[in-house]
């Protein structure tokens, strides 16, 4: 219902190495990562205000799995804004583990940029000087489907029934399973449950549509994200049973998924060209 509110925040995606490297714990697995085109000039008080932003993002992160923070600027340009989202089970430890991580890599990988979003396995951060909080945001940013099954269509079965809890579950955070597959969905804190269902209810509208009878799927909007997979493939949600047949599936599925996400990265490259961050005009 916010289209129209969008903001022209701009990612300007990359694909990135890390993100085939599974020796990591599965919480710090790059998913996306995005930046403004603008950036600021080092030693102003923009930069400061960055600082301070993602260093209080980091600190309350290790007593909660969302928050927001603001640092209001001289003047409103330089009002910098930010907010952190873990994913609902990670417990305090691990969430402030994963912001840390990201809020490191959005340094090196938007360096002084003036707005700049990463989306860890485990958690989200996101910062920039045009108010985006509170705001829902049904954008997508990142899909990726699993190669189609081929398979006869009961497998497609235990898919639909985990995509249709998740829709019907309520909270920021669900997960859902049947048969072999099990699925995530995880809205941004800043949302009201009402806005949450609306922002999931479109992501799983799109995971059935647009990743078809794939093996696994995940669907990012800007605001929420769903995912499902089979057990024991291509894990998403991180089961950490390190053993050695899971690393080499996971690798191979790695590398499908670079090539999957680059494929979606073009075409959001082609559709997310936007004004420069922040030089928005009221209204729509
Ligand atoms: C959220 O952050 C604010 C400061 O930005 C802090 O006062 C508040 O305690 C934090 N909330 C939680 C639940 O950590
Ligand atoms: C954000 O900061 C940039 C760089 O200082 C500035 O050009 C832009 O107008 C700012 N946006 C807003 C909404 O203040
Ligand atoms: C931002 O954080 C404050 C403090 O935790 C909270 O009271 C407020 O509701 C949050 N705002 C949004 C938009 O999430």
């Amino acid at each position: 219902m916010s289209i129209s509110h969008l903001l022209p925040f701009f990612f300007l995606l990359l694909a990135f190495s890390t993100f085939t490297s599974p020796s990591s714990s599965a919480t710090d697995s790059f998913i996306f990562g995005g930046c403004s085109l603008l950036k600021f000039l080092p030693g102003t008080a923009y930069e400061s205000n960055v600082n301070s932003v993602l260093t209080s993002l980091v600190n309350s992160a290790m007593f909660s799995n969302y928050n927001n923070s603001t640092v209001q600027g001289s003047t409103m340009q330089d009002t910098v804004y930010g907010l952190f989202q873990c994913r609902g089970d990670l417990a305090n430890s691990d969430c402030s583990r994963c912001v840390s991580r990201a809020v490191n890599q959005l340094g090196t990988f938007c360096l002084d940029a003036c707005g700049g979003a990463l989306q860890l396995d485990g958690c989200f951060v996101k910062y920039d000087n045009a108010t985006f909080l509170g705001v829902e945001d049904k954008t997508m940013v990142l899909k990726k489907c699993g190669p189609s099954m081929g398979l006869t269509y009961d497998s497609l079965t235990p898919r639909d029934a985990v995509l249709a809890n998740l829709g019907a579950l309520d909270g920021a955070f669900r997960i859902a399973s049947s048969g072999d597959v099990q699925g995530i969905a995880q809205c941004v804190g800043d949302l009201s449950a009402s806005e949450c269902q609306d922002c999931l209810s479109d992501a799983i509208q799109r995971l059935r549509t647009e990743c078809g009878g794939g093996a696994w799927g995940e669907m990012y909007l800007a605001k929420c994200y769903a995912r499902y997979s089979e057990r024991g493939r291509h894990s998403p949600g991180g089961n950490d049973d390190s053993n050695k047949n899971d690393e080499e599936i996971e690798k191979t599925l790695a590398i499908l998924i670079g090539l999957i996400a680059g494929v979606g990265l073009i075409i959001l490259f082609i559709s997310f060209f936007s004004k420069v961050c922040g030089k928005q005009k009221g209204g729509k």
